[in-house]
Parts: C-alpha cells; sequence; structure tokens
C-alpha cells in the first residue's frame, strides 16, 4: 500500500513543499526554473503549495503527465472540489468564465464538435496561400520601416492577429482594443476589479458582434455558429460569446508568443538556422516540433483534479486532491527526449506536449503549426542577417499569465 506520506514525498503540511510557480533562473530566460528539473529527478508526482496555501500534486515527468491527462478519473473541470486555480481571479469567477477546458464529458465533446470545423489539417491546408501572403507583407513591411524594429508588435503579434481574424470572423481594427483587454484578463497579478471589467468589456463587445453577424453573416466561424447553433437553439448567447472568446484568446497570443520566443531561440543558436535555410514551409515540420518542445510557451502548467482514485508511479492520488502537469518539464525530460536541454532542429520531436494531450489536446494545433511553419520557413530566408539590436538581458519577457512570451524584441538586420 503506497500513500502520500511516503518516502521522498514531504507531508503537505511541511515547509519542504516548494512553493509553485517556480520563476525561471535568470540568464536563461528560455529553460524551465532548474528546480522543477531537480524535482522531476527527486520523483514523478511531488507536493507543490499554490498562492492560497493548497498542496496539490505536481507531475513532474512526461509518461505520467500523458497517463494522467488521458485518464478519466483525472478531470478538468474547474467546478469539482479541489481543482488547483491559478488565481484568485480564476476561483473566484469560475462559474461564469467556464471556458472549453474547463469542461469535461458531453457537454465538452458537444462544443468542441462545434468549431472543430475550421481547424481539420485539411480546411487549415486551404489558407496556406493566405498564410504565406501575410507572411511575406510582414517581412516586406518589417525590411522597409526603420531600424531597429519591434519583432513583437510589427511581426509575432500581427501574423497569429490576422490569421485568428479571419478565421473567426473579428474585425482586425479593433485589435488594439481586444489585446489590451486579453492582456489584462490572463495576466496573474491584475487586480480582480481590473481583470473583470476587461472580462466585461471584451464580453459585450463580442455579444454586440455576434448580434451583427446574425443580421449581416460572412463566411466566418462566428456567423455559422450564429446561423447554424444559435438561431437553432443549440448554443445559447452566453455559450456562444464564451466560446469565441475563448478562441480568440487561445488562437494568437500562444502562437505570437511561439514566433518571438522561437526567433529568440534561433537567434541565441545560430547553427540551428542553417537547417531551417534548407527547408521550405512544408519542410519546417519538426523543426517547428522541436521548437514546441523546447519553448513549450502555455504555462504554468495543466490544471487537473482527481474525481476518484488513481494509483500512478507507486502513488495515490485521492479524490478531491488537485493535479498541475507542466509540460515545460514534461518536454524537458531525458526519459524521452535525449539531451533534452539541447534545441536540435533535426530530432523527432513529434510526442512533445507542448499542446496538451487527452481529450483536451489543442484543437488549433494545425493551424497554428502551419502559421510558424510558414513564418520559419520563410523568416531567416528573406533576412538572413536579422539579429537582436539589445543584449537578451534586456529583453523584457512577459511571465506573469498564462503563456510565456516577450514584450518586445528589438531588432535589426
Ligand atoms: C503555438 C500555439 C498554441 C499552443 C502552444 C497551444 C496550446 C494549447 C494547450 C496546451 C492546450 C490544452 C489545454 C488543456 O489541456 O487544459 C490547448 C487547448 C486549446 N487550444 Fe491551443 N495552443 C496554440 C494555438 C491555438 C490556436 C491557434 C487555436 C485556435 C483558435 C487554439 C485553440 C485551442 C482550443 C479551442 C483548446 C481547447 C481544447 C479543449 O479543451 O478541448 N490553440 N492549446
Amino acid at each position: 500500500m503506497v500513500t502520500s506520506s511516503q518516502a521522498g514525498v514531504p507531508d503537505p503540511e511541511s515547509a519542504a513543499v516548494p512553493f509553485f510557480p517556480i520563476p525561471r533562473a535568470s540568464g536563461c530566460p528560455l529553460d524551465p526554473a532548474p528546480e522543477l528539473a531537480a524535482l522531476q529527478e527527486r520523483a514523478p508526482l511531488v507536493r507543490v503549495r499554490l498562492w492560497d496555501g493548497s498542496t496539490p500534486w505536481l507531475v513532474t515527468r512526461h509518461a505520467e503527465q500523458c497517463a494522467l491527462l488521458s485518464d478519466r478519473r483525472v478531470s478538468a473541470d474547474w467546478t469539482q472540489p479541489g481543482y488547483p486555480f491559478d488565481s484568485p481571479f480564476l476561483r473566484d469567477h469560475h462559474e461564469e468564465a467556464r471556458f472549453l477546458t474547463a469542461m469535461e464529458g458531453p457537454e465538452h465533446l458537444r462544443l468542441r464538435r462545434m468549431i472543430a470545423r475550421p481547424f481539420t489539417p485539411r480546411r487549415v491546408g486551404q489558407l496556406r496561400p493566405a498564410i504565406r501572403q501575410v507572411v511575406d507583407d510582414h517581412i516586406d513591411a518589417l525590411l522597409a520601416g526603420p531600424k531597429p524594429a519591434d519583432f513583437v508588435s510589427q511581426f509575432a503579434l500581427p501574423i497569429p492577429c490576422i490569421v485568428i481574424c479571419h478565421v473567426l470572423g473579428v474585425p482586425y481594427e479593433d485589435h488594439d482594443f481586444f489585446q489590451h483587454a486579453i492582456r489584462t484578463l490572463t495576466a496573474r497579478d491584475v487586480p480582480d476589479e481590473v481583470a473583470g471589467k476587461a472580462e466585461g468589456e471584451l464580453y459585450r463587445y463580442l455579444a454586440r458582434l455576434i448580434g451583427r453577424k446574425l443580421r449581416d453573416p460572412g463566411d466566418d466561424l462566428l456567423s455559422q455558429l450564429a446561423a447554424e447553433r444559435l438561431a437553432t437553439r443549440q448554443l445559447n448567447r452566453h455559450e456562444l460569446v464564451m466560446l469565441v472568446l475563448f478562441l480568440l484568446v487561445s488562437g494568437h497570443e500562444t502562437t505570437a508568443s511561439m514566433i518571438a520566443l522561437g526567433t529568440l531561440a534561433l537567434l541565441l543558436h545560430p547553427d540551428q538556422i542553417d537547417v531551417l535555410k534548407e527547408a521550405d514551409d512544408r519542410g519546417a515540420e519538426a523543426a517547428v516540433d522541436e521548437l514546441l518542445r523546447y519553448l513549450t510557451t502555455v504555462q504554468p502548467g495543466r490544471r487537473r483534479v482527481a474525481v476518484e482514485d488513481v494509483e500512478i508511479a507507486g502513488q495515490v492520488v485521492r479524490a478531491g486532491e488537485g493535479l498541475i502537469l507542466p509540460e515545460e518539464i514534461g518536454n524537458r525530460d531525458e526519459r524521452v527526449f535525449p539531451a533534452a536541454a539541447a534545441l536540435d532542429l533535426r530530432r523527432d520531436a513529434g510526442e512533445h506536449l507542448a499542446f496538451g494531450f487527452g481529450v483536451h489536446k489543442c484543437t488549433g494545433q494545425p493551424l497554428a503549426r502551419l502559421e510558424l511553419q510558414v513564418v520559419f520557413a520563410a523568416l531567416f530566408r528573406r533576412i538572413p542577417t536579422l539579429a537582436l539590436a539589445v543584449g537578451v538581458g534586456d529583453l523584457p519577457f512577459m511571465d506573469d499569465g498564462l503563456g510565456y512570451g516577450l514584450r518586445e524584441m528589438p531588432v535589426s538586420w
């Protein structure tokens, strides 16, 4: 019989339980906190302490992360007791702000199926010429503009934002408004009322947009959902607003962070740029998987709760105990990725967890992959002299929200 007080696993009340999340080490902005690697070596499951004093399990290794993320006894439903919330805002607003990732069972499946159509590899593939054009136009504009230029606001952020706006049917010209609102509501340290106000404004904006789509539909997901699901009462207006809000949030910040951090990683590993220069966007597939593995920008960890007792790796996780599964350390697990700390665009990184695992695995991954492939195949071919215009130590990293990224990255060429 194994229990939570077995050797190597500190009592949850003990001061030895480390606080989570753990900040990255200074000077190593592309690596997870070294303490996470030490915890991974110690055991596949260890206790950590959260902002509210609770002590959920941190699942440190790739195999156990995959097993638990696909275990029916483990739930993403944040209305279940014991769910390890990332912030007081989410804990206090979780009932009205329930997104797809926090649902389970038939409710989750029903909504997931409704949005699946535009994100299948076949449908996404039809966007390839348009995405190539958007990327080329932004490289042209960068080259034509003054140096140094901010790579984030002029390249990494607009490209995925234009693409997701096109797919959803959200007017791109409103991007200043919704990007600001999204940043505010996903940041961890923003006061409750500020985050609530931002969410309210975004909610009302999308509700008005849905009204316009009903009157004047376009060829986009929002019009399709409004006409086929809202009008036939398969979805109510609140569900539709929340669905689109979630797609808008997840559809561009994540990819933008990958473009900016991926470019930084390549600038810091110039030997790897040569691998990319040999590839067209179809050939950049493996390179993009490796960048996704190496960087793992969605953080800090998938959140789950056991709804029944689960025995795993000699440890019993009791029903009602929270679980945190940080893919950034699963993706650096030497048991699956030898020399995991090295960026190696020639490796097969196909088993990475950057898009999650199990029933909640990212719906938008074909779109994100395509955007990243087009960007990285074109960028260094067209701007071979691309370089940072400041030292890495002067770059403002974003580490206070649901994704890791860069606020700005001055570049020259
Ligand atoms: C590089 C870019 C991206 C990364 C790293 C990423 C990562 C993730 C991860 C880790 C999850 C799993 C959440 C969980 O299990 O709790 C997820 C879910 C999801 N992502 Fe992405 N994502 C990216 C781009 C996109 C894009 C472009 C879209 C399109 C709108 C999108 C839509 C979604 C949706 C709808 C879910 C929820 C799936 C579900 O709960 O069933 N993502 N994503």
